[in-house]
């Protein structure tokens, strides 16, 4: 049996605000946040957007993706959404992926959020990947849609800087025969860095000791990408990207730096994006994907890291 993703798509608001728009009160500038972030701009929801409608243009996208590329898969075949968000439009209940689910129409599918923070779109791919197989499903449809901007603390300058809203999807089919596109995964979490990064649970605001995340950040990127490696068999010239997640352009250097990799495989969509936690993997492979960059048939390396603290990574062939 074999899994790969048949079809991806993104979703962004409408409004995108630049560095040099973000309030005055913030005493920042366009200067200061490129030099130490590499972040251009950020994607904000207006009037009637949210994680959830974000989630559902996201996974309409990605099945009209995989119907371009030849699958007749349909929104009724959908077998499971995993939808990893840690902004749900409704927090707790009903869950983004029943928001999405009426939205795309699957309406056959067993839904749920999974939570592990910018780690969570590779948590829920081995979800998925996991409950196809388990369950002889054939579709899954894995979904990351966030809106930071509603936890962050708009007056704490050292992280409301950081993030942006958005949402990726990909849809995932299992067939008997074939070559599974994946690869192993790393997945983990050390609880006791709880205190680094959390949502405050009495005013609903993202506290971040960004010091703390940065030197995790780093060394945890180089070692995720090392196990899998490892357990892969890859060496670098095996591998033709590593999708990072998108949180600071300078851990990203600083891991390949470590690696002693060339930066021409560590795409950076900071610029653009800002850090849409678990959204940005599924994002930038579908903006990687739309430039011509990533090309099908490509072996690429995911990792990410979050909150909790969590991380995860895998090898796959686009
Ligand atoms: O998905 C995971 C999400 N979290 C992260 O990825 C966070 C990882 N950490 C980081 O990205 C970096 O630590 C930050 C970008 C948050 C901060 O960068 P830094 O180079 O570590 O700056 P710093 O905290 O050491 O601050 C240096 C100076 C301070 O001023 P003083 O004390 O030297 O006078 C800050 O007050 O920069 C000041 N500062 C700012 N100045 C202008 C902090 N934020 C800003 C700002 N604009 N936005």
């Amino acid at each position: 049996m074999s899994v790969k993703i048949i079809g991806a798509g993104k979703a962004l608001p409408e409004k995108k605000v630049l560095n040099n728009e973000l309030p005055q009160e913030l005493e920042t500038s366009d200067e200061w946040i490129r030099s130490h972030t590499g972040i251009g701009s950020r994607y904000v929801c207006g009037e009637g957007e949210n994680s959830a409608t974000l989630g559902t243009k996201a996974a309409l996208q990605a099945l009209l993706a995989a119907q371009a590329e030849g699958s007749s898969v349909k929104a009724e075949d959908i077998d499971l959404i995993v939808c990893s968000t840690a902004t749900a439009k409704n927090w707790s209940f009903p869950s983004n992926a029943c928001l999405i689910q009426k939205g795309v129409g699957a309406s056959k599918a067993a839904v749920f959020d999974l939570s592990a923070a910018c780690s969570g779109f590779i948590y829920s791919l081995q979800v998925g990947r996991s409950m196809l197989n388990q369950m002889n499903w054939r579709y899954a449809l894995i979904v990351g849609s966030e809106m930071l901007s509603k936890i962050v603390n708009w007056s704490d300058r050292s992280s409301c800087i950081l993030f942006g809203d958005g949402a990726g999807a990909v849809v995932l089919e299992r067939t008997e025969g074939g070559n599974d596109a994946f690869g192993s995964f790393v997945l983990g979490a050390d609880g006791t860095g709880a205190d680094v990064l959390y949502l405050d649970p009495d005013d609903l605001k993202l506290r971040m000791d960004g010091h703390a995340v940065y030197s995790f950040a780093v060394g945890k990127m180089v070692e995720i990408i090392q196990t899998v490696m490892e357990k892969d068999k890859l060496t670098m010239d095996d591998v033709d990207l590593f999708v990072c997640h998108q949180a600071n352009e300078r851990i990203i250097r600083a891991a390949a730096k470590r690696l002693n990799y060339p930066m021409e495989k560590f795409p950076v969509l900071l610029e653009e994006y800002a850090n849409t936690s678990s959204a940005s993997i599924p994002i930038s492979l579908v903006d990687l994907a739309e430039r011509g960059i990533l090309k099908h048939g490509m072996k690429i390396l995911l990792a990410g890291f979050g909150a909790g603290l969590t991380w995860g990574g895998c090898s796959l062939t686009w």
